[in-house]
C-alpha cells in the first residue's frame, strides 16, 4: 500500500522513515509548504496526492483544523484510506470524516491521536463492539506528564519543564493545548466517542497544569502526594457522558504515581472486562509514528473504523460527578469555596481541602476567581 504523508514535522519524518522499512506499505509522496520542496519526494500542492492514482492512503500528521479538513476530505472523496495522529482534526469533524469515509468505502482510523504510542483507541474500538464500556480515561499528555515529572522529581522550574519538554518534540507547536489540558480534553472526547458513539462538543471542563506554582509543587507533595494531569469519561445509567480534565493529586505509590517522563497511562473498564491500563510513551516522533503505521497495517488487515457508523455529536454532563478539591487561593476570597479543612495560611495566601464538590461548581468557581483577577490553583484529591 502507498502512503502519501501530509506534513513532515516531528511526526512526518519519523512516518516517512518507517515507512521505508516496514512491510506491505512504502512511502509515497510527502506534502510540505510551498517553499519547502528541496527534494523529489517532497511536493506542496494537496491535488500531486488526491490526483495520483498510485497512492493508497493518506497519513495526515500537519495538526490543525484547517486545511487538514479540507484535504482529509479530498483525499477520502478520492477513494484514499485515511490515517491521522490530528486530535484537533478528529475532535472538531470527526463524525464528518467517519460518515465521508464509510460513504467513499475507505477506511478512517486515528489510533496516534490519543496517546500516542499507546494502542488505547485501537483496543477500545475492538473492546466496545463485543462489552459495556464504562469509563475511559487517564494520563493522556505526554508533554505535561514530563513537565509535571521533572517539577516534582527535580524541582524544576515550570518555564525550564516545558521549554525541555517543547525540545524533545513532545508539545504541540503552540503548548498552549497541553498546558491547558485541551489537548488531553481532545483525547477524551475521541475516547468517549468510540466507547459511545457520542462525540461531546459542548458541557465538556478543562484545567490543566498553567497555574502550578513550584510552591504548590513543594506543598502537596510533603503531604504525600504526586500531581498527574488526568482525563475521565463516563457513562451514566441515564446514557449521559460526563468528560473532563483536571489535576489530580494521587498518593505516591498509586499507579500513576509511577508514570514519568513523557509516559501516558490510558485506561478503560469494559463491563466485562474489568478496568485495563496501559501505559506507554504518549508523545514524540517514533512513538507517535508508530501508533499511525499500527494503523496503515491494520488497513491491510481488515480494521477500518473506530468511530461507529451512528456516531453523531453530542454533548457533555459533568453536574454528577464529585471531588474533593486540594485548592490553592488568596485569603481573601476563602468564603468563595465551601472549605472542609484549611490545610495552611500564611495571612495572604490559604491552601484548603474542599468538601465534596461537583466538577462542574469547582470548575465554575475557579474561572470566577480568575475573571476577579485572582490567582488559584486546584486539583481533585483521590482519597480524600
Ligand atoms: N503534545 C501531545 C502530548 C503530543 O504531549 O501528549 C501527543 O499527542
Amino acid at each position: 500500500m502507498k502512503v502519501a504523508v501530509l506534513g513532515y514535522g516531528t511526526v512526518g519524518v519519523g512516518v516517512y522513515e518507517m515507512l521505508k522499512a516496514a512491510e506491505s506499505l512504502e512511502p509515497g509522496p510527502v506534502l510540505v509548504r510551498p517553499g519547502k520542496v528541496d527534494t523529489d519526494f517532497k511536493v506542496s500542492s494537496i491535488d500531486d496526492i488526491v490526483g495520483d492514482p498510485s497512492v493508497d492512503a493518506v497519513a495526515e500528521v500537519m495538526g490543525g483544523v484547517e486545511p487538514a479538513f479540507t484535504y482529509a476530505m479530498a483525499a477520502i472523496r478520492a477513494g484514499k484510506h485515511f490515517v491521522t495522529s490530528n486530535k484537533a482534526l478528529v475532535a472538531a469533524k470527526g463524525v464528518e470524516l467517519n460518515r465521508a469515509a464509510r460513504e467513499a468505502g475507505v477506511c478512517f482510523l486515528f489510533s496516534a491521536a490519543c496517546g500516542g504510542g499507546v494502542p488505547i483507541l485501537h483496543n477500545l474500538a475492538r473492546a466496545a463492539r463485543t462489552d459495556e464500556i464504562l469509563s475511559v480515561g487517564g494520563i493522556l499528555n505526554g508533554t505535561t506528564n514530563f513537565m509535571l515529572d521533572q517539577m516534582q522529581s527535580t524541582g524544576k522550574d515550570y518555564a525550564d519543564a516545558l521549554k525541555q519538554a517543547q525540545e524533545l518534540g513532545y508539545a504541540e507547536a503552540d503548548p498552549t493545548a497541553d498546558v491547558t489540558g485541551l489537548d488531553a480534553l481532545r483525547k477524551i472526547m475521541l475516547a468517549c466517542a468510540v466507547a459511545w458513539g457520542i462525540l461531546p462538543q459542548s458541557g465538556l471542563l478543562n484545567e490543566g497544569i498553567d497555574s502550578l506554582s513550584a510552591e504548590d509543587v513543594k506543598d502537596f507533595m510533603e503531604r504525600g502526594y504526586v500531581c498527574r494531569l488526568v482525563a475521565s469519561g463516563q457513562r451514566a445509567e441515564d446514557g449521559r457522558i460526563s468528560a473532563y480534565v483536571e489535576p489530580v493529586l494521587v498518593r505516591a505509590g498509586d499507579a500513576e504515581s509511577a508514570v514519568l517522563k513523557n509516559y501516558n497511562m490510558a485506561r478503560y473498564e469494559g463491563r466485562n472486562a474489568g478496568p485495563i491500563a496501559m501505559i506507554g510513551q504518549g508523545a514524540g516522533r517514533y512513538p507517535t509514528a508508530s501508533a499511525v503505521l499500527r494503523d496503515l497495517s491494520g488497513i491491510c488487515q481488515g480494521e477500518s473504523a473506530m468511530f461507529p457508523a451512528d456516531c453523531i455529536d453530542g454533548a457533555a454532563d459533568n453536574s454528577a460527578a464529585v471531588h474533593a478539591y486540594y485548592m490553592r487561593l488568596p485569603k481573601t476570597c476563602a468564603d468563595a469555596v465551601p472549605t472542609a479543612k484549611i490545610l495552611a495560611d500564611d495571612g495572604n495566601v490559604i491552601r484548603i481541602l474542599t468538601k465534596c464538590v461537583s466538577v462542574q461548581n469547582m470548575h465554575a468557581c475557579a474561572a470566577e476567581l480568575r475573571k476577579a483577577g485572582q490567582k488559584v490553583f486546584f486539583a481533585a484529591v483521590r482519597e480524600a
